[in-house]
């Protein structure tokens, strides 16, 4: 079968042919891939940045964002049957410590963990992959659409998440609702694919949502964030240590831009008793200047919560499901812009490397849906 594979370290990336995995134990799924989404991730590993090959190979195969159809189950298998819709987690835990030993691999302590297209396993982007029916999280057919979207939307639904019960231990004495987020201000920097999943994620749960980015109001992602009732500050009018002044203080950071610089600067911005989740992953070394003593000042002093968040759990992969349905029934069409481009898995390059400040998710297409597979 065909597959994308980098060489770690290098810009070599071929389509390569691998022999195609069959089920080999009782709690194994094969899937046919459909889609493979590109990120920001898989563009840092073919310009040879971060990647780790498997074990005594010399050759990554890249991709983590899956979406597929069942082909084959072993046995033992009861989540899904021939002919589903199924995407695999990225990460494998490490098998010693505890986050990893409670199914917890997205907390894993040790950094032994592996993760499929990125560190230390193949990835999705194949024609088939097989594995444990214990990654699978299984998509209905209803949103067989946007499935490609399970994953990132899985990223930003684990943050606010953790943001959530960080909030709601800590404030439990006066702020009583369910959900803290309704009504609630919050400010996403930087909306890409993952900061306009975190958007509608926040619409989905009340909060109001200002947008941060440094792209035209008129241009495509912007415009999306307005449609589902967000609204849009462009970065390169306002700086970010003077975003207060525009929108207010807010109550909740999602930060997806990966430029350490602004997400420090970002701190200046969160309001009393906020909570700030950075979930961009900056690359480089070069040394950051920070005006003065006053972002750490303002944290302490307002009571900020800042924390990061990688990675998801299982829970958090169904939430991620459950989410994408319900924008599909609130917003269809703006939760489809969000695909901007699919390309055949002939032309890889073309996904990998065009990056137009318009793009919101590039898949890399393998296979269309098999109606027959159910029968
Ligand atoms: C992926 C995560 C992964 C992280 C770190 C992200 O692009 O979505 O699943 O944990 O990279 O490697």
């Amino acid at each position: 079968m065909k597959a994308i594979a980098i060489e770690p370290g290098t810009t070599n990336v071929a389509l390569i042919d691998v022999d195609e995995p069959q089920v080999s134990a009782p709690d194994e799924v094969k899937i046919k891939m459909l889609q493979v989404g590109i990120c920001g991730t898989d563009r840092e590993e073919v310009s040879g940045g971060r990647a780790d090959v498997p074990p005594g190979e010399k050759k990554l195969i890249i991709g983590h964002e899956m979406f597929g159809q069942v082909v084959d189950t072993g046995s033992a298998v009861t989540k899904v049957k021939k002919g589903d819709y199924g995407v695999f987690m990225v990460r494998r835990g490490c098998g010693q410590c505890k986050a990893c030993l409670a199914g917890r691999s997205d907390m894993c302590y040790t950094g032994a963990y592996t993760e499929r297209g990125i560190k230390g396993a193949n990835g999705f982007q194949a024609q088939y992959v097989v594995d444990k029916e214990r990654y699978l999280v299984k998509v209905p057919a209803e949103i067989k659409e946007i499935g490609v979207l399970t994953e990132p939307m899985s990223v930003a639904a684990k943050a606010i998440d953790e943001a959530l019960i960080i909030q709601k231990a800590r404030l439990q004495d006066f702020e009583k609702e369910e959900s803290w987020l309704e009504g609630k201000k919050a400010l996403v920097a930087g909306i890409g694919a993952i900061g306009l999943m975190a958007a509608f994620a926040l619409r989905l749960r009340g909060a109001t949502v200002v947008g941060l980015d440094v792209v035209d109001e008129g241009t495509r992602r912007p415009q999306l964030l307005k449609k589902i009732g967000g609204t849009y500050v462009d970065g390169r009018s306002v700086p970010v240590t003077s975003l207060d002044e525009v929108c207010g203080e807010v109550d909740f950071i999602f930060e997806a831009t990966g430029v350490a610089e602004i997400e420090f600067e970002l701190i200046d911005v969160l309001g009393t008793n906020g909570i700030y989740v950075a979930t961009g992953i900056p690359g480089g070394n070069r040394p950051l200047t920070l005006e003065d003593a006053s972002l750490m000042k303002q944290l302490v002093l307002k009571n900020g919560v800042m924390l990061g968040s990688v990675n998801a759990s299982l829970h958090h992969f169904e939430v991620a499901v459950e989410d994408l349905a319900a924008c599909l029934e609130k917003w269809p069409d703006e939760i489809r812009a969000v695909i901007t481009e699919r390309i055949l898995y002939e032309n890889f390059d073309a996904a990998l490397h065009n990056h137009s400040a318009d793009e919101i998710k590039v898949t890399v297409q393998w296979s269309e849906p098999d109606e027959q597979l159910h029968t």
